[in-house]
This record gives C-alpha cells, sequence and structure tokens, in this order.
C-alpha cells in the first residue's frame, strides 16, 4: 500500500515513517525538504499519485496567531484538494485533545484544519492526543519568567512521540472511522507537578509555581482543558520511562 506521510521529515513525521516502512509498505516522507510544499502546491500532485493513505503531520513554522491559522487553513486546502484529485482512500491527521474546548490561535487553527476534513468528503480519521513530552522543554521555558516557571493545576497527560507514532501508524492501517479517536500518555497528573518532576529529573533549578492562573498558549487552563473526557487509546511509555530512554539516547 502506498502511504504518503506529509511532513513525515518532522518528529512524530519520521517515527511513523520508519514503522510503516518496517511493516513493508511504500512511504514517501514528504516536506519541503523533499520537494513537497502543501502552502505552495509544489510537488503534491506527483508525491499522491497512487496513493491510498495520506498521514497528515505537517505544522507551522510559526505559532503567531494568524500564520499559524493561515498555515493549517491554506495547507488543508490544497491537501486536501489534491487527495481528492488523486482519488485517496483515507486521511489521517493528528490534532489535539481539548482543541475546541479552549480558545487560543493555535487550537483556533487546528480546529479549521478539523472542519476542512470533515467537509472534505474523503474517508478520513482525526487523531486527538494530548501534548507530547518532547514538548515539556519548550512549555517550561514559554511559562517561565526567570527562574520562575508558573502553571496552571489543570489536569496534564502527556504522551511520549513514540507513542503518538505506534498509534499514528495503527490508525492509518485500519478503514477510516469518519471521525475521531483520542490518544493520551498513561499518567495524568496536575501540569505544574508534571512540569516540576521533569525539570527535577533534568537537575534544572527553576521553580515551578501553582498558579490557576497561568495561561497556556494564552487561553486558562481549567481542571480537564487538556486532558481526554471520554474514552482514549493510552500509550505505554510513562514520564520516567521517557525521562530514562531520553538519557539513554543524549
Ligand atoms: N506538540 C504537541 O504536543 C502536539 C500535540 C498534539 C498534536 N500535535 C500536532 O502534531 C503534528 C506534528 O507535530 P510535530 O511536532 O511532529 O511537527 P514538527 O516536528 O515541527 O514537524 C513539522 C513537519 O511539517 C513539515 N512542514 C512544514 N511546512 C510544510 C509545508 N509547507 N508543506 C509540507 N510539510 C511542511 C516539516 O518539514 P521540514 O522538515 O521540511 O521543514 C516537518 O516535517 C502537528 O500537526 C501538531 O499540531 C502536536
Amino acid at each position: 500500500m502506498k502511504i504518503v506521510v506529509i511532513g513525515g521529515t518532522g518528529l512524530i513525521g519520521s517515527k511513523t515513517v520508519a514503522i510503516l516502512r518496517q511493516g513493508g509498505h511504500e512511504v514517501v516522507a514528504a516536506s519541503p525538504n523533499s520537494g513537497v510544499n502543501t502552502i505552495t502546491g509544489e510537488g503534491l500532485k506527483e508525491a499522491l499519485a497512487d496513493a491510498q493513505v495520506v498521514i497528515d503531520l505537517a505544522n507551522s513554522p510559526s505559532f503567531e496567531d494568524k500564520a499559524v491559522l493561515e498555515f493549517f487553513e491554506t495547507s488543508g486546502r490544497n491537501l486536501l484538494a489534491a487527495e481528492a484529485a488523486a482519488g485517496v482512500r483515507h486521511h489521517v491527521a493528528l490534532s489535539i485533545v481539548g482543541t475546541d474546548r479552549s480558545d487560543n490561535g493555535y487550537f483556533r487553527a487546528k480546529v479549521a484544519q478539523e472542519k476542512l476534513i470533515v467537509a472534505s468528503g474523503i474517508p478520513y480519521t482525526i487523531i486527538r492526543s494530548t501534548q507530547f513530552m518532547e514538548f515539556l522543554g519548550g512549555i517550561a521555558a514559554s511559562s517561565a519568567d526567570g527562574n520562575v516557571v508558573r502553571l496552571s493545576p489543570g489536569l496534564f497527560q502527556p504522551i511520549a512521540s513514540d507513542d503518538v507514532a505506534a498509534s499514528v501508524a495503527e490508525v492509518a492501517l485500519a478503514a477510516p472511522r469518519n471521525g475521531i479517536v483520542e490518544i493520551a500518555g498513561p499518567e495524568r497528573a496536575p501540569f505544574n507537578e508534571i512540569v516540576a518532576r521533569y525539570l527535577k529529573a533534568l537537575g534544572d533549578p527553576r521553580e515551578v509555581v501553582r498558579d490557576p492562573e497561568a495561561r497556556y498558549f494564552g487561553s486558562r487552563v481549567e481542571e480537564k482543558s487538556l486532558v481526554p473526557l471520554g474514552e482514549a487509546r493510552l500509550g505505554r511509555i510513562g514520564l520516567d520511562e521517557w525521562l530514562r530512554r531520553s538519557r539513554a539516547v543524549a
């Protein structure tokens, strides 16, 4: 089966490509560096020829509100139009748990991406994931003011990118759901506590302060803003195991 992974060189994309190739599938890892650009349309038609499944794992180079909305709208429109022309039978995309429950620019852009997929008429599965563990350092940095990191005690359930990629590959090989599946990490705890554990494990001296008013991507985090409300597929790699593996790789 020919599968095209848009954003196939990214964090989740490269791992998904490796899993699918190991399974013996013909996989195109598509990205601007390999001549496939969903914003300009360059290389899309050629990459999608004879593809049965397209997995969209592209991300916006800018997270600024207007830029990120423009990225996911333009990329989604161009990609879905090319898929319709090529007769693609399953579109898979990676979105975010709670994207329709928090009001911030990045989440609004992901909602816009989801809407285009639903309206496209192409059979699809949207995977909504919680935050990747690989993103914890970035979260701490963006919530830091000097040596103090302010984070909400809202619940957080990060997932390792290896678990995300495994789920994405599995979903891509299954029949389209024409709906949403949710994935999350195996442990759920207050946001501030998880980031404090992460920084402590790294020997990072910054202090994490519990602050119910602290914003995430500009929006307030309520108790269940960022965790699945219903059934979710859980990853196998907990935070301690992920830290152990990350140290081993480093
Ligand atoms: N971070 C989180 O916690 C989280 C949680 C849930 C869902 N997600 C979603 O997961 C998805 C993947 O994220 P990631 O962290 O794996 O992304 P990433 O590592 O930043 O990789 C982004 C990929 O997109 C490609 N790309 C950028 N512009 C493109 C364009 N115009 N046309 C085609 N490809 C383009 C990049 O290609 P180059 O290498 O050539 O630049 C790269 O392969 C995103 O859609 C994100 O919204 C993230």
